[in-house]
């Protein structure tokens, strides 16, 4: 719910910004246009249920920012979340006096704002120049932080990216450019002491004494900020002495660690506070849950996920004690924590967010494809033609699986093993197996025809194809981190691979994935076949020619 109203305040403020510097930024082209426009811009603005929305939106926004910096338990963030915390707490020092400056000054004393009243004390004063840059400057990256960390778990974020970053670019310094030249027509203005007499007329410019009262608010106003700021910071040291005097929390890292923290303070808190290295693609903001993890210990004592955790928990389909680190808060007591993702977690790892990424049992198709002969083809070539080779052959297979539907789990060596499954039902699965084993015969075939001059003999391959429950999860370490499979259907699949030579077949495929994709006659010869570490013999089908296999 906080998370939403703050970016939702957030948004509206963006769109008044956005309006905001638009207009500054029509100046480039004629400054009489700009004016049209903000005249225009200021009906909008001034009507008043948009005034009421905008008012409302800043006020939330502010309450927002107040309470998390309440909520803050610890201060070690990364270099983005004390640029956006700074960023944000500078706005209202730099901008108080160009929000008095205008919009109240024509509240209650009719002055007309147009772009000479807003320009003519810069013109006058370098320093109010330079707060006004800083200002855009501080708000624009303010937002633009906001939004990376909302939006970058978001699939479709990196396809918009590039258009994100010229807009970012482009719009606040065509803003500045065009006050730039803004600032000139005003300095030209003031040169001329008649021109300068009928524009300050049309502005309406209050009296020195109003013009004393405006700069008097506008200070007291950022007295009020600043007080506000100290007294959240002093709340939560209260808060933090409150809770160093309580019994603390005892948290047992799997692998790492055991630390002791005070009470209060959310999992990933307490891990950065500890210097332990946490994944947190949102910045702790409960959206990408690349954060989560699992709990052990005393965990009837802990909280129930808030409306905003759960929604998050519900959409992975997480078990009972797997909760978002940044999150959870637990109370006084011993746990068990274990990471789920591995701290250098991408966004991509948010978004693939189901009980795959948990540990989850699936009836999948596991496939090992290997290259015949390799070894003595290799010894012949230089290096770079061994990688060249491969690299062609790896894309060659890599495509007819994806094509297929299934996904390269990885290469090992000058083999490959692949999934079908992780997302489809196994008579699925099979067909897009078989399909996939179809599509390698073709590839190969045409890789051995664009090659037909580099090789002595043409490549040859061996295929595997199994059909059984395989345990599904992220597992590795550090970057060889990734979503794989495991188990005997794995090591099933890869035997049958090493007997396809022995059958001179290119393929050795189990019967049930024949049983499963529902086809009759199955392709290729019958056979049973005795394999090391199971006790009965499994049928299998061995397929001399990938070609012969149905379109699926
Ligand atoms: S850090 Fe993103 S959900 Fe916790």
């Amino acid at each position: 719910m906080i998370g939403r109203l703050r970016s939702v305040s957030g948004c509206v403020l963006l769109v008044y910004v956005v309006t905001h510097l638009s207009n500054h930024a029509l100046a480039l082209w004629s400054l009489s246009l700009a004016d049209a426009w903000l005249e225009w811009l200021s009906a909008v603005w001034r009507w008043p249920p948009v005034s009421v929305l905008l008012l409302t939106a800043f006020l939330v926004h502010l309450c927002m920012a107040l309470h998390s910096l309440w909520r803050r338990r610890t201060w070690r963030m990364s270099r983005w979340e004390w640029a956006q915390l700074l960023l944000g707490l500078s706005i209202l020092p730099l901008g108080m006096t160009h929000v008095i400056g205008t919009r109240v000054a024509h509240e209650l004393h009719g002055v007309y704002t147009n772009h000479f009243w807003v320009l003519w004390p810069m013109a006058a004063d370098p320093w109010q120049n330079a707060r006004q840059i800083a200002l855009v400057i501080a708000v624009w990256v303010h937002a633009c932080i906001g939004l990376h960390f909302w939006w970058r778990v978001k699939p479709w974020y990196p396809r918009v990216l590039p258009g994100l970053y010229a807009f970012a670019l482009l719009l606040p310094a065509m803003a500045l450019a065009g006050a730039g030249v803004g600032l000139g027509s005003v300095l030209a203005i003031l040169e001329d002491p008649a021109r300068m007499q009928s524009a300050i007329a049309v502005t309406r410019a209050p009296s020195r004494d109003e013009v004393a009262d405006l700069y008097f608010l506008s200070d007291l106003l950022k007295v009020v900020a600043l007080a506000l700021v100290l007294l959240a910071l002093a709340a939560r040291q209260v808060r933090t002495f409150w809770l160093k005097r309580q019994k603390g929390v005892r948290l047992r890292y799997a692998g790492g660690p055991t630390v002791a923290v005070p009470a209060g303070l959310s999992i990933l808190e307490a891990s950065r506070s500890q210097g332990i290295a946490h994944a947190s693609v949102c910045g702790g903001r409960g959206r990408c849950s690349t954060c989560r993890v699992q709990l052990g210990g005393d965990v009837t004592s802990l909280p129930a996920p808030s409306a905003d955790e759960a929604q998050v928990l519900e959409r992975l389909g997480s078990p009972p004690l797997v909760r978002l680190a940044c999150q959870l808060r637990p109370p006084p007591g011993e746990y068990s924590v274990m990471q789920l993702l591995p701290p250098d977690a991408q966004p991509a790892d948010a978004y693939r967010g189901t009980t795959l990424a948990v540990g989850e049992e699936r009836r999948m198709v596991i496939m090992f494809v290997d290259l015949r002969g390799f070894t003595a083809l290799s010894e012949k070539r230089l290096p770079f033609d061994v990688v060249f080779l491969l690299n062609r052959y790896f894309r060659s297979v890599g495509q007819a699986v994806e094509q297929a539907g299934g996904r390269v789990d990885k290469f090992i060596g000058d083999g490959m093993m692949a999934l079908f499954g992780l997302e489809s039902a196994p008579e699925v699965a099979a067909r897009q197996g078989l399909d996939a084993a179809r599509r390698i015969g073709l590839a190969l075939a045409e890789l051995n025809q664009a090659l037909a001059c580099e090789l002595a003999s043409p490549l040859r391959i061996g295929i595997g194809l199994h059909l059984g429950p395989a345990i599904v999860g992220v597992l590795g370490h550090g970057p060889a981190t990734g979503l794989t499979a495991i188990g005997d259907t794995v090591n099933t699949a890869s035997r049958l691979e090493s007997l396809s030579k022995d059958f001179g077949a290119q393929l050795l495929v189990s019967q049930a994935v024949f049983d499963a994709a529902g086809l009759t006659p199955a392709p290729g010869e019958p056979h049973e076949v005795a394999l090391r570490g199971r006790s009965q013999t499994l049928a299998v089908r061995a397929v001399a020619d990938l070609a012969s296999l149905p379109l699926s």
